[in-house]
């Protein structure tokens, strides 16, 4: 069996800033409601008048990602990627990165699973690794969310927290012991399926009955979010992967050197690194600048604590995630 490592890192944000106060043209909402309640401050959102897509900006990522891990492109055996809003519903964002980076003819992987979908990306990956199938994987987490979101006051309780944004990270075969990805942890509970959910268009809610009905009042085609619940949720299940990653490894809580937990709520995020006695240092955050970005928001946060060398050699990482699902999950890498 072979360790897996991260060997590149990238990450891309659209140059548009929406602040909070510009929300205020299209809904009923306050800049001080909004920071008090999750953290944030601005978020990114796609100019329509670019280029950006999910694949576009997954893409963009990935190519600083290769380039950090010193290869080129016809080096990666393998593609995951992970997304909640695909530029279309099929095929997905994989195939796309796959063309747009003019890589040979290899797999390529779509995941699902919104918030922790980049903690499932890294287990699918380290998995392949492991077990000497591949060398060398590109995991990408890509969202687009401001093209799908209600931007209404009826939308605002879900519109204000989503951004737009991608990371990529190489991982590569280690031969060294001790190092690299430790353990990865995954759950779910299908039965809260609804409480974060975007319904339609779907195959039980398909575009000509959507039309055919054109009801104002349905708002099945947006997303919707029983926050409170979500939040009593995912500090209890964020907490829990964090502890079961540090027990399968035989290691305490004293340990971690940085954790990087999806940027769901900076509430979420401070009621973890309390309850695990962490300094300021010792957990990541930037949702004040970009908001939620699901799929992505893990790898961008990792990318940028990197790159401003709070990561150093041999330090315990923890990543973790909560979301819709619910999923939710760890992953423990010794760096
Ligand atoms: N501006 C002003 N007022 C607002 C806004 C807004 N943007 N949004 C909602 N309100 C109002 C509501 O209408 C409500 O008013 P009322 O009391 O008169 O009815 C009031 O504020 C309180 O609303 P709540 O929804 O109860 O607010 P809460 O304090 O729960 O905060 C939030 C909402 C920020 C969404 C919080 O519940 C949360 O962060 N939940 C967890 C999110 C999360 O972890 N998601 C997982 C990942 S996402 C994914 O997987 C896709």
């Amino acid at each position: 069996m072979y360790n897996s490592k991260i060997t590149g890192l990238g990450y891309y944000v659209p140059e548009n800033i929406v602040t909070n106060n510009d929300l205020k043209e299209f809904m009923e909402t306050s800049d001080e409601w909004i920071q008090e309640r999750t953290g944030i401050k601005e978020r990114r959102w796609i100019d329509p008048a670019t280029e950006d897509t999910t694949a576009v900006m997954g893409a963009k990522a990935s190519r600083i990602a290769i380039e950090r891990a010193g290869l080129t492109k016809d080096e990666i055996d393998f593609i995951v990627f992970a997304t909640l809003s695909p530029d279309m519903y099929f095929p997905g964002g994989g195939v796309q990165v796959q063309e747009m980076l003019d890589m040979p003819t290899i797999g390529a992987l779509d995941v699902r699973n919104q918030c922790s979908g980049f903690i499932y990306a890294m287990s699918v990956a380290d998995q392949f690794i492991k077990t000497g199938m591949y060398k060398n994987i590109l995991v990408i987490g890509s969202e687009h969310h401001s093209g799908g979101l209600e931007k209404s006051t009826r939308g605002r309780g879900v519109t204000v927290i989503f951004g737009d944004g991608a990371g990529a990270a190489v991982l590569s075969r280690c031969e060294e012991g001790g190092k690299g990805i430790l353990s990865s942890h995954l759950h779910s509970e299908g039965k809260h399926a609804k409480q974060l959910v975007l319904e339609g268009p779907a195959t039980q809610r398909w575009v000509p009955e959507i039309l055919e009905k054109n009801d104002p009042d349905d708002v099945s085609y947006y997303p919707y979010m029983n926050g409170p619940f979500v939040f009593k949720h995912a500090i209890t299940r964020f907490s829990e992967a964090i502890v079961e990653g540090l027990e399968a490894n035989k290691l305490e809580k004293e340990d971690i050197d940085i954790l990087i937990p999806h940027q769901a709520n900076l509430r979420i995020a401070q009621f973890i690194q309390k309850k695990f006695r962490l300094s300021d240092d010792q957990v990541y955050n930037n949702i004040m600048k970009y908001g939620n970005t699901t799929a992505a928001s893990v790898i961008i946060a990792l990318t940028e604590a990197w790159e401003k060398g709070k990561i150093k050699d041999n330090d315990l990482v923890v990543l973790a995630a909560f979301g819709s699902g619910f999923t939710w999950g760890s992953v423990i890498i010794r760096w």
